[in-house]
């Protein structure tokens, strides 16, 4: 079994450790749901929670679940500088610190805020289709539109070179992989580790550049609470922020528009055309993209004290993973949980996780779904799938395709 990882999060359970399980891992949860909805898996030492009910019930209680990995009693100290970053997060903390590093840069991913960047935003998406979308009638969503798009806009805010884009891809792609049966526990330690010092070393000129000169950037806002009288963050909090921000505001949003394309495609009738230029109707689609084929399928917790749940007994200090992909499918919520409605009523589907943790991105995220997909929208008609068999991402908690190939007719 690979290694737990510092977020802990790594460890694939066996059930899913093969590709086409991990393309389809809804059957494996409904089964789950019904037979073991709360079951400790002796190989990866961690329990599984797969209800709704209970999945929700654990993002609530921040004092009996604690966000902080280093709080598990198998927690391995990481080793290397650099390392342990990503720990130092607003992710990884527990209030009341957790408010204040949240507080830093929480203003600029107000809905409002956003709203002024949504022109621009419009152009981005408009230059990466204007370049990919052809009489040739076709396109790989991701490659073209669904990775470069978020990693654009992010960079951009945080105030980096967006020519760096295919560092921040190699990097983000590697802090949110899962270890592989092909390379051993300690390569891919090695592996992990070595990003997330080159990480580290990237933003830490960045930061030096940005305290000479601060600019209207997310980077500038981050030096000055590292700079402020009374030092609201450490140098490592600052660096850790800048690390978290790259990589959670870029393969997630990928994901998400990928799997819209991909379930707008598999729907009955022309959905591309009942979509195209009605925003409230977007909208919609989109949560139901979360709920559906939600990118981030499980994120990790630990108990702080025993606890039961579901008759058993999670003691203090074990791992317990809240698995939101099952959870946004479980029929004790939604009816025909397992169809895809573009039109469902608005439902509190778990895709951005719940409580304090709920993700800062998600006005981000939806807005960057929206503009990216009207503009595809605009462009293109009768979209089809290829043929090409469909890869899954390399990740344990990520839930999306490497590639998305389709044909589709431009619209002139
Ligand atoms: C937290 C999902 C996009 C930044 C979270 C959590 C989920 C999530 C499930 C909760 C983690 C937990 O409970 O432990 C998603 C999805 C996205 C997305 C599905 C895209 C579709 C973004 C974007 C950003 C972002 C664009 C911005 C840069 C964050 C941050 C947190 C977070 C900073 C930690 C919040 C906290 O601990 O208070 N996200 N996210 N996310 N997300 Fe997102």
């Amino acid at each position: 079994m690979s290694s737990a990882g510092p977020q802990g999060l790594q460890a694939v359970p066996r059930e899913l450790q093969d590709r086409e399980a991990w393309l389809d891992p809804f059957d494996w949860y409904e089964r789950m749901r019904e037979a073991a909805p709360v079951r400790y898996d002796p190989e990866r030492r961690t329990w599984d929670v797969f209800r709704y009910e209970d999945v929700k019930r654990v993002l609530n209680d921040d004092e009996l679940f604690s966000a902080d990995p280093q709080k598990a009693d198998d927690f391995v100290e990481p080793e290397a500088p650099g390392e342990g970053l990503i720990l130092d997060t607003m992710l990884f903390e527990d209030p009341p610190r957790h408010g204040e590093l949240r507080g830093v840069v929480d203003e600029w991913f107000q809905p409002r805020t956003l709203a002024d960047r949504e022109p621009h935003f419009r152009e981005l998406a408009g230059e990466l289709l204007d370049d990919a979308v052809g009489p040739h009638g076709q396109m790989d969503v991701v490659a073209d539109l669904a990775y470069p798009f978020p990693v654009t806009v992010i960079a951009e805010l945080l105030g980096i070179p967006p020519s760096d884009r295919d560092r921040f891809k190699t990097w983000s792609n590697t802090i949110v992989e899962a270890a592989s049966d092909e390379e051993n526990a300690d390569a891919f330690a090695e592996r992990q580790q070595q990003t997330q010092m080159e990480m580290a070393q990237y933003f830490l000129e960045m930061i030096e550049d940005r305290r000479e000169d601060p600019q209207d950037d997310l980077l500038s806002v981050i030096v000055t609470a590292e700079s402020d009288a009374g030092g609201r963050l450490s140098r490592e909090e600052a660096l850790g922020m800048c690390i978290l921000l790259l990589v959670a505001g870029n393969i997630t949003t990928t994901n998400l528009i990928a799997n819209a394309v991909r379930c707008f495609a598999e729907a009955d009738g022309d959905l591309f055309d009942e979509l195209r230029g009605d925003d409230r109707a977007l909208t919609s689609a989109i949560e139901e993209v979360l709920r559906y084929r939600s990118p981030v399928q499980a994120m990790g917790r630990v108990a702080t004290e025993d606890v039961t749940m579901r008759g058993e007994t999670i003691e203090a200090g074990d791992r317990v993973i809240v698995w939101l992909g099952s959870a946004n499918r479980d029929e004790r919520q939604f009816e025909a949980a397992d169809t895809f409605r573009p039109n469902r009523s608005p439902t509190q589907h778990l895709g951005f996780g719940h409580g304090t943790h709920y993700c800062l991105g998600a006005p981000l995220a939806r807005l960057e779904a929206k503009v990216g997909l009207s503009a595809l929208l605009d462009r293109i008609e009768h979209v089809r799938l290829t043929e090409a068999p469909l890869q899954p991402t390399r990740s344990s908690f990520i839930y999306g395709v490497e590639s998305l190939p389709i044909r589709y007719d431009e619209r002139r």
